[in-house]
Parts: C-alpha cells; structure tokens; sequence
C-alpha cells in the first residue's frame, strides 16, 4: 500500500540561541547544526518510519547536502528512484533559528523549483499504483496543478499540507481527498471564519491546532480531537510528522477520526527530540502513547 510523496527536500541549517538578532545587531549563538528536513522528505520520512511502503518524487542539487538527503532517504526505507539531480544548482536549505522553542525559518528553494511537470510525467506509473498522494507546497505550483490533474485521472486520492500558504488555489479543493493547514494558514486560505471554512469542506479540510490537537467537520457536528501534552524540545517538523503519521493511517484504511488520533500522537513524540526529523516515531510508540484501547 504505497504512499508517493511529491515534495521539497532541504538541509536544515539549524542556529541555536539564546536571544533573536534584532535588524543590523550581530549576537552570538550557541550551536549551530545540519540536519535533513524539507516537508516533503520530512513527510515521507515519517511515513516510512511507522512503516509506510513510502516512495518520494522530488529534486535535489549536485552538491553534498544532496548527496546526504538521498542518504539519509535511503536510511529510512524511502525509496528514491523518483528522487532527480540536477546539475549545478543547490539544493535546498532551511535557515532556521531556535530559541527557546520558539523558531523562524527561511527556504531557500533551490533545485526543488526544478521539480517540474515533466519529471511528475516520468512517475506515472508510480502514481497510478499509490493509495495515495501526499503534496505540500514547496514546489513549482504548475508542478502542484500538473500532480492533481495527474491523480485526478488516475483516480488517486490526494492529501495536500499547505505548507507554505502562499500559493494555494481554491480551485485546488475540488482535487483533494483531504486539505491540512494549521490555523495560520487556514486563516491565510479561507479567512477569519475557521468554523465556517469547516463546514463548508466536511471531512476534508482537517485543520491541526499544535498541542491542542485538530479539527474537522464531520458533516453534522464539529469534531476536535485533543493532543498530547508533553515536553517540547524543538516543534520543527512537528506539522510534517502529522501528515506523514496521518496519510500513514489513511492507506493502512484507519477512520477520520483514529487517523487524526493517531497522527497527534505522533507528532506529540516527534516534538520530544530535535531536528525536524528527529523524534518521529515508529509505529509501536505511537501505539504505547495511544494505549491499548484507543480503537
Ligand atoms: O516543516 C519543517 C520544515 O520546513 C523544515 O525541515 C524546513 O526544511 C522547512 O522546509
Ligand atoms: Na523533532
């Protein structure tokens, strides 16, 4: 039951400190760090850890964070022959400083705005044999468009995580299974009015609330299924693990609402340790978390 991630992979150039530089001062920090991230791989990465048959579209650099990110892909079980490279471009960065959980991050896309319609086009057929598509949106949107009109004719369910905001469509909806942006960028896409936004995409729009948990509508009532309060080192990757954790759940054929259940408890774990990649969990943690009677 294969899952196809179509997505960004970034090295994440992690600053550690105790306070923000404000414009034009220069403070000292405290550790700096690379670790892999990208949405996209970082989605993937926490699908295949719970044990997801995982397979990832995306396009890096020539250089040796490149080589590192297949590397650490091909770690944990995500299979990358749909992973190109291209030739004298970067790959994907993330400057991302951390201070006292708190974070704020730029991309730098590079070589993933190589990933263009044409090389979606080359994985046909590992599209038409997915249970499912995961997007965010740190890729071309003509590559984002082209993936959708892709999935929609091959009848391929689709989950897109709109992540960043910034280029979504709402001519998008009518292609997706399943939308997941977190408050900020549910408020971004549809406006102030969450719980109308809600009702107007029953059990398709999921919206994820960081501890408190997430949200929908089920068509009658509003659901919201509370999270798991633990200690934070590092929320990075914390929404990516959701996703991951949730289109996980969704192949292996959970409900909604266990799906998002089981989701939040990854995450939960996955904010215990740092790096984006970091605490995401395997499969059997997430379950001790859960307990044994949450089914
Ligand atoms: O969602 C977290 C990710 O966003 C980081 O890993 C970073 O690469 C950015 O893409
Ligand atoms: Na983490």
């Amino acid at each position: 039951m294969m899952i196809t991630v179509v997505g960004s992979v970034n090295m994440d150039l992690v600053v550690q400190t105790d306070v923000f530089p404000k414009q034009g001062e220069t403070v000292l920090g405290q550790l700096f760090t690379t670790v892999p991230g990208g949405k996209g791989a970082n989605q993937a990465v926490a699908a295949a850890r719970l044990g997801g048959n995982v397979h990832m579209v995306a396009n890096v650099g020539d250089d040796g964070f490149g080589e590192e990110l297949l590397e650490n892909l091909k770690g944990n079980l995500v299979d990358v022959s749909g992973v190109t490279e291209s030739t004298g471009v970067a790959t994907g960065i993330a400057n991302i400083l951390l201070s006292d959980g708190d974070n704020r991050i730029i991309v730098v896309p590079g070589a993933n705005y190589e990933l263009t319609p044409a090389c979606i086009d080359e994985m046909k057929e590992t599209i038409r044999a997915s249970k499912l598509v995961l997007l965010q949106l740190e890729i071309p949107i003509p590559t984002i468009i082209h993936t959708l009109k892709i999935c929609a004719d091959l009848n391929v369910p689709v989950l897109l995580n709109p992540a960043p905001a910034g280029g979504f469509q709402n001519e998008f909806m009518s292609y997706l299974t399943y939308l997941t942006p977190n408050e900020t960028e549910c408020e971004q896409i549809f406006g102030p009015d969450m719980e109308a936004a809600l009702e107007s995409y029953p059990n398709q729009l999921i919206v994820t609330l960081g501890s408190a948990g997430a949200r929908y509508y089920d068509g009658e009532k509003h659901v919201i299924i509370e999270g798991f309060n633990t200690d934070v080192v590092d929320t990075t990757g914390a929404g990516d693990t959701f996703n991951g954790a949730f289109a996980y759940a969704i192949v292996e054929g959970f409900e909604l609402t266990e799906a998002v259940t089981f989701a939040n408890a990854a995450a939960s774990l996955s904010v215990e340790k740092f790096g984006a990649q970091g605490g995401m969990p395997a499969r059997a943690d997430v379950e001790l978390r859960l307990g044994s009677d949450w089914r």
